[in-house]
């Protein structure tokens, strides 16, 4: 079985979680029709925030010592938001997704929301399997959205 390790991004870690965003919005370019900048690059301005706010929490996932996506968790007042999840192509597929998300909840018992944007399909079906306890369906501004809650 395939080997998934999570780690919590490090500050040090910072240009290698803009890359791999970098990747994530170009996935989601398909969606949302972002084009790259004069230097090739979609850009994150709020990078820096996921370090520097203490309600954010960056994560980083290795496959068999590869890097191969990140969750950015993000603490809303009265549950955690899975602001961002990534799977670099090459695992997905595989139950790796899964696997992570999964991890990534049990690390923080309580309320959760996942959110999708409307367009991304593979999203939707994606949670709906991923998520490990009953859920109810919401909607946000961009589409549908998951709330469930993890035991502790
Ligand atoms: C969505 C994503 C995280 C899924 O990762 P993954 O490792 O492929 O997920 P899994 O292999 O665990 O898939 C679990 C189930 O989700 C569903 N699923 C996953 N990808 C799917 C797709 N492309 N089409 C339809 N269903 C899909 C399937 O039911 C799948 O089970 P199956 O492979 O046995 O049919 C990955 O495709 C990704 O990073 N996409 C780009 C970023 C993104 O959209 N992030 C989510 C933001 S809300």
């Amino acid at each position: 079985m395939t080997g998934i390790e999570i780690v919590p991004a490090t500050l040090d870690q910072k240009p290698l979680l803009g890359q791999l965003f970098e990747l994530y919005q170009y996935d989601f370019s398909a969606y949302t029709g972002e084009d790259v900048d004069d230097d090739g690059r979609y850009g994150y301005p709020r990078l820096d925030s996921w370090w520097d706010d203490p309600d954010r929490h960056p994560f980083l996932l290795r496959v068999d010592g590869h890097w191969a996506g990140f969750a950015l968790v993000h603490d809303h007042r009265t549950r955690r938001d899975m602001a961002e999840f990534f799977v670099l192509q090459k695992f997905r597929r595989g139950g790796v997704g899964t696997r992570f998300a999964r991890a990534m909840f049990e690390q923080y018992p309580g309320a959760w929301q996942v959110r999708e944007m409307r367009e991304n399909r593979r999203a939707i079906a994606f949670w709906k399997e991923a998520i490990p306890v009953p859920f109810t369906d919401h909607e946000w501004e961009k589409g549908p959205m998951q709330r469930f809650t993890m035991p502790s």
